[in-house]
């Protein structure tokens, strides 16, 4: 499968944004990680309505959206996704999680879960008919710069496993959380193919750089 990258915007300098942005477009990034957090689902509140309604009018690269909100539900209305867009949901933050993941299918939009790293994987059981992909945090939701929750690597090759044996090869699987130089590989050749970059990308040096230096790692055969 083709891999992603998608860089967390979370981390983006905002006062450099529109240099950032234009890097990735020359890098021909395939989305922008966009973490909606509310201060309710998550310990910490991040980028609202009016920074992504911005970043769109500033940028055609696709926004791949990270609801880590409570009842998702109450809230898809108050953006304006596009079709090639991305939207994922936590099983973890609505009773609906089935109703939710079909009113975003009607939205046109790539339809996805994302797993907590304590949640178990048979919860995409009843749900994979509709999934464009599966959000696996490889951290707990809330902050970028966390170590990596180590059992949660094995995850994305159980995932994909429990995905293959039930006919949805297809459904993609992205990464979210501590992916960096050392460990994006493994990840990798366990089944994922859509990579979030927060600190590996714009924590030191350039961001030019340090996207082909993920690529470098992602087109190697180890
Ligand atoms: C954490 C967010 C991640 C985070 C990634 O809740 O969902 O996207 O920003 O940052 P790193 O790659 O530094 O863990
Ligand atoms: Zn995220």
């Amino acid at each position: 499968m083709k891999y992603k990258i998608s860089p967390s915007m979370m981390c983006a300098n905002f006062l450099d944004l529109k240099n950032q942005i234009l890097s990735f477009e020359k890098a021909n990034i395939d989305m922008l990680h966009i973490d909606i957090m509310d201060g309710a689902f998550v310990p910490n509140i991040t980028l609202g309505v009016d920074f992504c309604n911005q970043l769109k009018s500033a940028t055609k690269i696709p926004l791949d959206f990270h609801l880590m909100v409570e009842r998702p539900e109450e809230k898809i209305n108050y953006f304006d996704f596009k079709k090639n867009d991305s939207v994922s949901i936590h099983y973890e933050s609505t009773y609906h999680v089935q109703r939710v993941l079909q009113k975003l299918k009607s939205m046109e939009v790539n339809v996805g879960l994302a797993l907590c790293p304590a949640t178990p994987i048979n919860v995409l059981e009843n749900v994979m008919d509709v999934l464009d992909f599966v959000l696996i945090m490889t951290v707990n939701p809330g902050y970028a710069g966390q170590d990596l929750i180590l059992s949660c690597v094995e995850k994305i090759q159980n995932t994909r496993n429990y995905l293959d044996s039930h006919g949805y090869k297809n459904v993609e699987i992205e990464v979210d959380g501590c992916v960096r130089l050392n460990n994006i590989k493994e990840m990798q050749n366990k089944g994922a193919n859509i990579f979030v970059g927060g600190s590996v990308l714009f924590n030191n040096g350039d961001i030019l750089q340090n996207v082909s230096e993920l690529r470098k790692k992602l087109e190697t055969k180890e």
